[in-house]
């Protein structure tokens, strides 16, 4: 089951602002976009951080592990230059931040867990913890089947995140990212209670999107950037997808 938006701006605000960015949310926002995505990792001080590569050098200058900077550091860090001079200074923003601006502006967040390598159980943990935090009233009133989407959703290409996601913050719904799809989709998902597979939609065939769907689970797409692709996909009972196009493929989009 899926009880959340349909269509969701890649890493904020996809190919028309710095990936990962509290501006990339606000652009994907003025264009319409209540649903977003973004990745996010830990920094040295164990503190959630949006970032995407676990290196230094395309997004922010520089180079070596993003992981052994603070949170404080990488604040000081200027993720915006590489895309343009107007977003010169944008900082790598915490989670925390961009959380409570989804949520004050009412977006909701597919948060995908990155973690460096060595770290998924920490950064699970820490990213669930603080989310349950942040969603404390929402998670206590006990949400309505209905009113899901008044959670945000994690996903993760690691299993191992997402377990430890799981024990800290059984109530927020989850979501196992794959490339390809794996043999044992349906037993990872049933280990993890995921409500749904996000996978990347070239490796997608319409015969395992009816076997996910007639086994109860969503089905969310990354990362779709044609009209025609995102048609076609809904046609095989795709339930959602992400988009670096939100120029092209509207917050509205939908299969007439
Ligand atoms: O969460 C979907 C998608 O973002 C996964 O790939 O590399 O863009 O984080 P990536
Ligand atoms: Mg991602």
């Amino acid at each position: 089951m899926w009880f959340f938006p349909k269509i969701i701006a890649h890493r904020g605000g996809g190919k028309l602002a710095p990936e990962n960015t509290l501006a990339a949310v606000r652009c994907g926002l003025a264009h319409g976009f209540h649903a977003v995505e973004f990745d996010v990792m830990l920094s040295s001080d164990s503190i959630p951080v949006l970032m995407h590569d676990p290196q230094f050098g395309r997004t922010v200058p520089g180079k070596g592990a993003v992981n052994e900077a603070s949170a404080r550091q990488l604040a000081a860090m200027d993720a915006g230059s590489w895309f343009g001079p107007q977003f010169a200074g944008e900082p790598v923003p915490s989670f925390e931040d961009v959380a409570t601006f989804c949520k004050s502006n009412g977006i909701w967040m597919n948060i995908e867990i990155k973690p460096v390598p060595g770290f998924e159980v920490e950064t699970g943990r820490f990213v669930a913890e603080l989310t349950r935090r942040l969603f404390a009233e929402e998670v206590a009133t006990g949400m309505p089947k209905g009113n899901a989407a008044a959670l945000p959703l994690f996903s993760s290409f690691s299993f191992e995140a997402l377990v430890a996601a799981k024990t800290a913050a059984p109530e927020i719904p989850r979501g196992y990212l794959v490339d390809r799809i794996p043999a044992d989709w349906r037993e990872k998902l049933r280990a993890l209670d995921a409500i749904a597979l996000h996978t990347n939609h070239k490796n997608l065939t319409p015969e395992y999107a009816r076997a996910i769907r007639q086994a109860g689970f969503g089905l969310f797409c990354y990362t779709v950037n044609t009209p025609e692709r995102a048609r076609e996909i809904f046609q095989w009972g795709v339930d959602a997808f992400c988009t670096d196009r939100i120029d092209l493929i509207g917050a509205d989009f939908a299969v007439d």
